[in-house]
């Protein structure tokens, strides 16, 4: 067969979708809302067509909606740094990453990424022509960024480093600390950051969101990506943006301009709109209601916590106390027999892990949630 990555053909996150349908069962699996979408967004996308913004729009994409972006960035992180120049509205953020990389990597180049990472990390360096070179963390650790892993990690081959926050699935959202200690590893080399946010406006507590773009301290080498569809829950919108400095803007779009040059126009303009009346912070206090509801529901059940999420649409549990089946059958097994459907903690490793954690979604409808938790209760 031909192939120009080692990830799975199939991954799990497929078939766990597919095995929910065919058993019906509540789908706490893929990261995906299941309830509707605001009224506003949906009438402003009905308007988009009527309104004729059916044919191509300009490749870095719809200058209202970089300006109002620019401008919604720069409100929220009291800077003035973005501009419509540095905003390239892309397919989604899949597209924004592998595209990121094709614009940074050589063949032969290393990019060094964190495990437990998101499925297509791995195989966008590789069909990228680059060697991924992987820094796994570990669930006894919580997940702790090991800083001297990485920093042994780096050789002279090092291109890039693929970083993920608020991470799925462990739901850590990276303090400045945290940029501070990448930026004192990586001083002096020409390492660029791509840097996946697509949850960045899913943050709880007091937590706070603290953008790759805007550290000064890596010289201007990070491509920020982000999602619509996190942000207002449209996945299947499949739109996002990169945010990067004019250099790396400009290398950038020579390669999407031929890629896709243009990006869905309806939907632009819909968000473009949207971006202006939407009510700031709704999202994220609704999904922290629904990850109260999960957590609450489960807290005199035999699954332990791990971590609470910081940020994200992901609670990880350990289900140890439950059952010694490795956690993809424990998994199939939850689906099967207990109609509540999850991803295992491997769907993230590119070797089976021998940890009994699973990632429940909880961007689920609240009756929904209910149901899974008294399923999972009677565990
Ligand atoms: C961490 C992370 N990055 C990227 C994506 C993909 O975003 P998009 O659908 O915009 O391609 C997801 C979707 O689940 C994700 O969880």
């Amino acid at each position: 067969m031909l192939s120009k990555h080692s990830a799975s053909p199939l991954n799990i996150f497929t078939i766990m979708t597919s095995l929910a349908t065919q058993e019906n069962a509540y789908n706490l699996s893929q990261g995906l809302p299941d309830y509707p979408v605001a009224p506003e967004l949906q009438g402003l996308l009905q308007e988009a067509v009527t309104e004729g913004y059916n044919q191509y729009t300009p490749m870095q994409g719809l200058m209202k909606l970089r300006e109002n972006i620019a401008e919604e960035l720069n409100e929220r992180h009291s800077t003035d740094y973005c501009s419509p120049e540095i905003i390239t509205i892309t397919p989604g953020a899949t597209y924004g990453i592998y595209t990121a990389l094709t614009t940074i990597i050589e063949k032969g180049d290393e990019v060094i990424y964190l495990e437990p990472a998101f499925d297509c990390y791995l195989p966008a360096i590789e069909i990228n022509g680059g060697i991924p070179v992987k820094i796994t963390l570990s669930a006894a650790d919580n997940f702790a960024i090991d800083w001297q892993k990485i920093a042994r990690a780096i050789t002279a081959r090092t291109k890039a480093l693929l970083i993920n926050t608020p991470h799925n699935p462990t739901g850590y959202v990276w303090t400045q600390d945290d940029w501070d200690q990448l930026a004192a590893i990586i001083e002096g080399r020409d390492i660029y950051i791509v840097s996946d946010e697509v949850y960045d406006s899913i943050v709880y507590d007091a937590h706070r969101h603290v953008p790759g773009f805007l550290q000064e301290s890596l010289n201007n080498k990070v491509i920020s990506v982000y999602s619509f569809g996190k942000a207002f829950h449209i996945t299947g919108w499949k739109i996002g943006y990169c945010v990067a400095s004019k250099e790396i803007t400009e290398a950038f779009k020579s390669i999407h301009q031929y890629l896709t040059f243009s990006v869905n126009s309806p939907a632009q303009y819909a968000l473009a709109k949207y971006l202006e009346i939407y009510e700031k912070g709704a999202a994220a206090s609704l999904l922290q209601g629904k990850r109260e509801l999960l957590i609450e529901g489960l807290k005199t059940s035999r699954f332990k916590k791990l971590p609470t999420s910081q940020g994200t649409y992901f609670q990880l549990y350990d289900y140890s106390n439950i059952s010694d089946l490795n956690d993809v059958e424990f998994a199939k097994w939850l689906t099967t027999a207990h109609k509540v459907a999850t991803i295992p903690l491997s769907a993230f490793y590119k070797m089976p892990q021998p940890d009994k954690i699973i990632r429940l979604c909880f961007a689920k409808k609240d009756e929904v949630l209910r149901a899974a938790i008294q399923q999972l209760g009677k565990l």
